[in-house]
């Protein structure tokens, strides 16, 4: 299906009038709100005058948050704003810092001195809001009846889907010497022996490169991973502000230094492991827009320390007594792993465990 478009103007720039294939743009036909903007792959939208000037639209759920925004004066609060986008004012905080550059301030101080937003900034923020609330297409295929999502829809869905995660909170050294911190859900050791672990960064854009974590480990050739668990939660949430190169995360969050061997990051003291990695390589993954980037680095693991207190008996780790945390979807869904609900299973062996299956 294509769209036809009066005209056009994405932050500032008029384009001539024209159709936009349907699979250019990321679009849903909403005919009963009778408008407005689309977004594309970089959730870019439309100012509000551009209401009269089109046929369609789209943003799901944006027509009557647009009316709103045109019927007030020109700054509408926060808290205004996550009403009408049924959000809660931290999204707001974190769709708005995801427009600035680097900060170190946290999001509660941010939101003290931001307060209201301007009319464009809130458009911005509210539309990648809903963009996030996917709207479900829904298919019956054989008995059952799906939610389908595709393109960048799928970040959403794969994001609960692949769940729990558990959070790496990966420490490095900038070619400085300041110590840096950042939580990593998409995260995982890929081969057993030898031992290989990897994590996907986002994010990268062309003012402000790589984030430190990549940079660092780029420069120096190795990095510290350690475990995000329940005592230190809140520590762990801090350690995720997106603050510029000479901001020492250790410190912002209050977590202790400990002394690794020469050459490598300090470890986090209240982690109860730390997993001693040396830079491998680096593959660069698909991104949303052409001037974003998404890489994935990986780092053999050469060595592990874990606290006696939890090693058994037999040498074997106790996995629940770290108290992980894990990530589970949405921005602010959390889980512990709970004694009791642990399970075994033996595995099938061939081919006694597959007799009946035998020709
Ligand atoms: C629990 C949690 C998990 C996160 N996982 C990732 C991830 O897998 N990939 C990513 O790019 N950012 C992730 N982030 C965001 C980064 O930690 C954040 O962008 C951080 O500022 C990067 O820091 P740096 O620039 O100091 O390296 C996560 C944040 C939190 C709180």
């Amino acid at each position: 299906m294509q769209y036809r478009v009066l005209r056009t103007v994405v932050d500032g720039e008029q384009s001539p009038a024209g159709d936009i294939p349907a699979n250019t743009y990321h679009l849903v036909h909403y005919p009963q709100d009778n408008l407005i903007a689309w977004t594309d792959a970089r959730f870019e939208v439309c100012p509000l005058d551009i209401q009269e000037q089109l046929e369609i639209a789209h943003c799901p759920g944006i027509g009557p948050i647009l009316r709103k925004l045109e019927s007030t004066s020109d700054d509408i609060s926060v808290e205004a704003l996550a009403d009408l986008c049924g959000a809660g004012a931290y999204d707001v905080y974190r769709y708005f810092h995801d427009h600035r550059d680097h900060d170190p301030r946290s999001p509660a101080d941010r939101s003290k001195e931001l307060g209201h937003l301007s009319k464009d900034l809130a458009v911005r923020v509210a539309t990648e809001l809903l963009n996030w609330r996917v709207t479900p297409q829904s298919r019956e295929i054989g008995e059952a009846h799906y939610m389908i999502s595709e393109g960048l829809d799928v970040a959403l869905t794969v994001n609960a889907i692949c769940a729990p995660r558990w959070i790496a909170v990966n420490s490095t050294i900038s070619r400085d010497g300041i110590h840096n911190l950042a939580p990593y859900s998409c995260s995982q050791f890929i081969a057993y022996k030898e031992p290989v672990y990897t994590f996907g960064a986002q994010g990268y854009n062309e003012e402000r490169g790589w984030q430190d974590t990549v940079q660092n480990i780029l420069d120096t050739k190795n990095f510290v991973v350690n475990l995000a668990t329940y005592n230190w939660r809140e520590q762990m949430n801090k350690t995720a502000i997106s603050a510029p190169p000479w901001f020492d995360e250790f410190e912002y969050a209050g977590l202790t230094k400990g002394n690794s061997s020469t050459g490598w990051p300090p470890f986090v003291v209240e982690s109860p492991v730390h997993m001693y990695c040396e830079f491998l390589d680096v593959t660069e993954l698909p991104a949303a827009a052409p001037d974003r980037k998404n890489i994935e680095v990986r780092g053999k693991i050469v060595r592990t320390d874990i606290l006696r207190s939890v090693v058994r008996q037999d040498g074997s780790v106790d996995t629940l007594k770290l108290d992980p945390i894990e990530r589970l979807g949405g921005p602010t869904g959390y889980v512990r792993v709970a004694k009791g609900d642990e399970f075994h299973m033996v595995r099938p062996r061939w081919p006694d465990d597959a007799e009946e299956q035998k020709p």
